[in-house]
């Protein structure tokens, strides 16, 4: 409850919103008696603006109730709780789909926009133990003949279009389209994760459909346009499981009790909203700045599918170099640096404003041996429409992050002490529910048409992924982990997988 005078107007409009969800959806009424003990508050002391605030919410809230059509759009916000997979190497929420709504386990990706679950009628080995989507068990399914295949980084995935409703974080969307894949490639997913939530834009989908995300918020169904994550850190917890708590996705609003101090917004360039993009300003290793490219080979995915932070190779080797000992990996670990364990790293970045630095646990990716390490940050080399850097989970663990639709944004803050007390702790792990209620539904406006934003995803260099599998993974027994890459695929035109195993 608000305790304090000093409250924030996020918080109050969060509160507000969630007051206008409950006047406006009439409830049906429980058929056994509750009993409630009621207690008289004291009355607090409002600023005059919150108060014109609330009055002015009040009254809209009554004549959405009553029918003034212009006011009927319910604006709301949710969050999803996120699972920590294999020590930060990925990250999943959940999405109910179809009717009766079953729960899925989704890789959330701001690097991709696709969404896609993993069929019933799938055979393949990456298919196997976890839970599919079957469309027959969905009155509300209607299947397509559009065939969808995407290639990301780490594996590729095919099937067909088709449409349903899909929750998630109290929103719907009553009919997605979303794809229903047959084909699976190997390490792509891991049990109990059936499929990927794309939070990226339209602009980049595969299968042209606008997202889940992106119909919620061109609707207007968001007290704020924009999506947060909080996540969490396991890998430097040497009794991490491998589904641990992940931290949160929050829709529609940031949450107050998760960052501390203003959030730093940075614009996308040009406003080309595809990716989350942002420009590398600057970056420091071991305090010293080390110059970097400019203009397009500053640009960074700001990607949450992605474990770790890949960039042009001259980039990657200055960082390395104030790194006393470090040496380039070769073999299976080309592309990547060695380094002495022992070295605390500290490497910061920043994106116009702030500089954010990435802890020295999050730097340290792997252990090789007792004395060597392998660094978070490697080479990438993207194709010409992709952006030089991939900013994945090693960086996103160390802030607050906003992804902001309008104006098209990404902004960072610091992460509350409440966040970083989660790091690492022994706590139940969140599983994939049906929410009871559902805020807002909203309906796209699309019907499965023929594949149109493909701009990306065609196939040519697919079967890089595959052979970039290591042959000797036995060697890297000390990857406890898949690393992912969940930027599509002909973006990336060569890029070190070495470590997936
Ligand atoms: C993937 O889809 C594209 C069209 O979106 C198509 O041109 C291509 O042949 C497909 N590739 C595979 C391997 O199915
Ligand atoms: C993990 O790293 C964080 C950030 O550097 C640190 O605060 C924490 O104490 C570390 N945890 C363990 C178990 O070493
Ligand atoms: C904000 O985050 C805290 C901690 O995870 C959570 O308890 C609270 O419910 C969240 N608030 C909203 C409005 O989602
Ligand atoms: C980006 O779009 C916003 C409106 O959303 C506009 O105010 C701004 O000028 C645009 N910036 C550029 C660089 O086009």
């Amino acid at each position: 409850m608000v305790s304090s005078l000093h409250v924030s107007p996020t918080y109050l409009a969060v509160l507000v919103s969630l007051l206008a969800t409950v006047l406006a959806a009439p409830r049906p009424m429980s058929s056994f008696p509750l009993s409630m003990n009621l207690q008289r508050r004291v009355p607090q002391a409002r600023s005059a603006d919150d108060i014109a605030a609330w009055a002015k919410m009040h009254k809209q809230n009554v004549e959405a109730k009553y029918g003034n059509p212009s006011l009927m759009k319910k604006r709301s916000s949710g969050q999803n709780l996120i699972v920590n997979q294999a020590a930060d190497s990925s990250f999943f929420g959940s999405v109910a789909v179809g009717t009766p709504p079953v729960a899925y386990n989704v890789i959330l990706d701001t690097g991709s926009a696709d969404l896609w679950l993993a069929s019933s009628s799938c055979t393949d080995s990456a298919c196997q133990g976890i839970p599919p989507f079957n469309p027959s068990s969905s009155s509300t399914f209607s299947a397509s003949s559009t065939p969808f295949n995407i290639t990301y980084g780490s594996g590729e995935a095919a099937g067909t279009l088709g449409t349903d409703v899909v929750r998630m974080a109290g929103f719907a969307v009553s009919n997605q389209i979303f794809a229903v894949c047959d084909e699976v490639s190997e390490d792509l997913l891991n049990s109990p994760v059936s499929g990927l939530m794309g939070l990226a834009f339209q602009t980049i989908a595969s299968s042209g459909a606008m997202p889940f995300w992106e119909t919620l918020v061109a609707s207007g169904a968001w007290t704020e346009p924009l999506m947060a994550f909080q996540l969490t850190r396991y890998n430097n917890d040497s009794s991490a499981e491998d589904l641990e708590p992940g931290g949160t996705l929050t829709m529609g609003a940031v949450n107050t009790s998760l960052y501390t101090g203003d959030i730093d917004y940075n614009d996308i360039p040009d406003n080309e909203t595809s990716f989350w993009l942002q420009t590398i300003s600057a970056i420091t290793s071991q305090g010293s700045s080390i110059s970097i490219p400019s203009g397009s080979s500053a640009l960074a995915a700001i990607d949450t599918g992605t474990t770790l932070i890949g960039g042009p190779s001259s980039a990657i080797a200055k960082i390395y170099a104030n790194i006393p000992g470090s040496q380039a990996g070769t073999g299976n670990l080309e592309g990547y640096y060695t380094y002495p364990c022992s070295t605390n790293v500290k490497v910061s970045m920043s994106f116009g404003g702030n500089s954010w630095p990435i802890s020295n646990a999050d730097f340290q990716s792997e252990q090789l041996n007792e004395e060597t390490c392998v660094g978070a940050f490697f080479e990438v080399s993207t194709g010409a429409d992709a952006p030089a850097w991939i900013v994945g989970d090693t960086f996103l663990k160390n802030v607050y992050s906003v992804f902001r639709y309008n104006p098209p944004s990404v902004g960072f803050a610091q992460l509350s002490a409440s966040d970083i007390a989660m790091n690492g702790i022994n706590a139940a792990v969140p599983s994939a529910t049906v929410a009871s209620a559902v805020a807002v539904t909203v309906s796209a406006t699309a019907s499965v048409a023929s594949s149109t934003g493909a701009a990306i995803a065609v196939a040519s260099a697919a079967s890089a992924t595959a052979s970039q599998k290591p042959n000797n993974a036995a060697t890297l027994s000390f990857v406890s982990c898949s690393l992912s890459v969940l930027l599509p695929f002909p973006v990336i035109a060569s890029m070190m997988l070495y470590l997936l195993v």
